[in-house]
Parts: structure tokens; sequence; C-alpha cells
């Protein structure tokens, strides 16, 4: 049977808007959203924290079509974790998807290859969607190392997981060079890691599983990555932290789909 995927971009707001910016961000989000609904395309983003309960409010009262997604989680259940977030709270704020193993978390805060598996575990165990995040650094990509390296993150998270947990994994390859650097990986080079990742996640029966793309993503260069770089959508930073920007993105994505993936 052929799965016919629907296409995923999800906004990374990393560390910026405060609550009453973030509450503008959606209802601006919201207008764009009614004036030209889209078809194909899942549409989600990622406040910080202490965002959250007022970002879903605002969802849910205007019955914007976005889901929610937090950006990190702590994979225990509770406890002594001082500053730190379970997913059972982020659950109960109708928090739909969590972001794992960003590039930021494991370069400045310690997320190691066995902390994203645990957190992969914790949050696809209690049915959240979870997006696993890899990408290799500049000079693994110049050692010519990129495909072993991402290979040993995506098998190090998903290996052994059951099979109800895989059922809630995408990806977001997103090569560390191309974060808010401007520079956007070629469709050439996302072609041929997109099928070096399908090619692995089929090894760890996650064939299903969509593959996002990340990095200097804008609404310039959206069509190409969907149509000749094969991704199933996107993980946007910088150019979400703006309404038309990153609707204009999920706008692209969504004209491109094909329903042949
Ligand atoms: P960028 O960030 O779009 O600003 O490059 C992407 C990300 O880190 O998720």
């Amino acid at each position: 049977m052929t799965h016919h995927k629907r296409l995923l971009v999800i906004g990374n707001w990393k560390m910026n808007l405060d609550y009453v910016e973030a509450v503008h961000l959606g209802q601006q989000l919201g207008v764009l959203m009614k004036n030209k609904p889209v078809e194909h395309t899942d549409v989600v983003v990622a406040p910080p924290f202490v965002d959250l309960r007022s970002v879903t409010s605002i969802v849910e009262s205007e019955r914007i079509p976005v889901e929610i997604a937090s950006q990190h989680v702590n994979a225990n259940d509770n406890g002594a974790h001082t500053g730190e977030i379970s997913v059972s709270m982020l659950k109960r704020l109708n928090v739909k998807w969590i972001l794992i193993g960003h590039s930021e978390r494991r370069s400045m805060y310690a997320m190691n290859d066995d902390v994203v598996a645990t957190t992969l575990r914790s949050v696809t165990r209690a049915g959240v969607q979870a997006v696993l995040c890899v990408g290799e650094p500049t000079e693994v990509r110049h050692a010519g190392e990129h495909e072993a390296y991402v290979t040993a993150q995506l098998t190090s998270a998903l290996e052994g997981l059951d099979e109800k947990s895989r059922e809630l994994v995408s990806v977001a390859y997103e090569p560390i060079w191309a974060i808010g650097t401007g520079e956007t990986a070629t469709s050439q080079v996302v072609s041929e890691m997109m099928a070096h990742i399908r090619s692995v996640l089929e090894h760890v029966s996650c064939a299903h599983a969509r593959v996002l793309y990340g990095g200097s993503v804008n609404a310039d260069n959206a069509s190409s990555l969907v149509l000749e770089g094969g991704v199933d959508g996107f993980l946007v930073g910088g150019a979400s932290l703006k309404a038309e920007s990153f609707m204009s993105i999920v706008q692209t994505c969504d004209d491109c789909y094909d329903g042949k993936r």
C-alpha cells in the first residue's frame, strides 16, 4: 500500500518572543491561514516554554489550524531537576510535538546520543510526536563522513524502539553549517542526504517517518528543496519569527505537494 505523507512545516522560535509577542505572532498566523488555508501541510510552531500556555490558548480559542511543539523536554517523569520540564507537563498544555536533540541542545547543553535516545523514549511512550534532529558539523562534512555521522545519530536514537513509538517519529536533518548562517544546503546535497536517511529509517523499521530539512530555509529556497531535494517539509528557525515569511514557506510547500511521497 502506498502511504501518502502530508508535508510538515515546524517553526522553531528558539529563545525569541516573550508571551505577548508570541500571542501576537499566533494571531497573525491565524489571519493569514484563514485567508489562504493550506491543504496538504501540517503546520506546527515551537514557542519557548513560558509562551506555551498563551499560544495554545489563542490557537484553541481562535481555532487556528496550527499545533504546538516544545523545543525541548527532560526525559525524567518528575523530581529534583531544577529548571527542567517533563513530558506530562507539556501534554497537559496540549503540546502535541517535541523537538529532540536540536544541535543547539547537543552542542551547548550536553545532550548526547544517550540522552537523546532516553528522551525520545519518554516522549513517544507518552504518545507525543517526536521530532528527532540530526545533522553534521562542517568538519565532518569536509571529511566526507556526514553519512556515517547521521547514521550513528539515527540508529542510536531509533534502534530497538517499539512499533507504537516508531509511529510517532519524524526526523529533521539540519546540517550545523546551514543553521542560522544563510548558507542553505543545495537541493543536491539535501536530496542525497534524504535518500541516505530514508534508507537508514527503513533499516530500523521507521520508513513511514517524515524527513524534514532545516538550515536557513526561506520562501525563495523552499520550493526547490521540496521538488528537487525531496524533503517532506521543514524545520524553520529565523524565518518563522515573522508571520509572512513563515506562511510563505508553508504556502510554497503546500503548492509543491504532488501526492507522490
Ligand atoms: P534557521 O534555524 O532556519 O534559522 O537556520 C533552523 C533551526 O535551527 O531549526
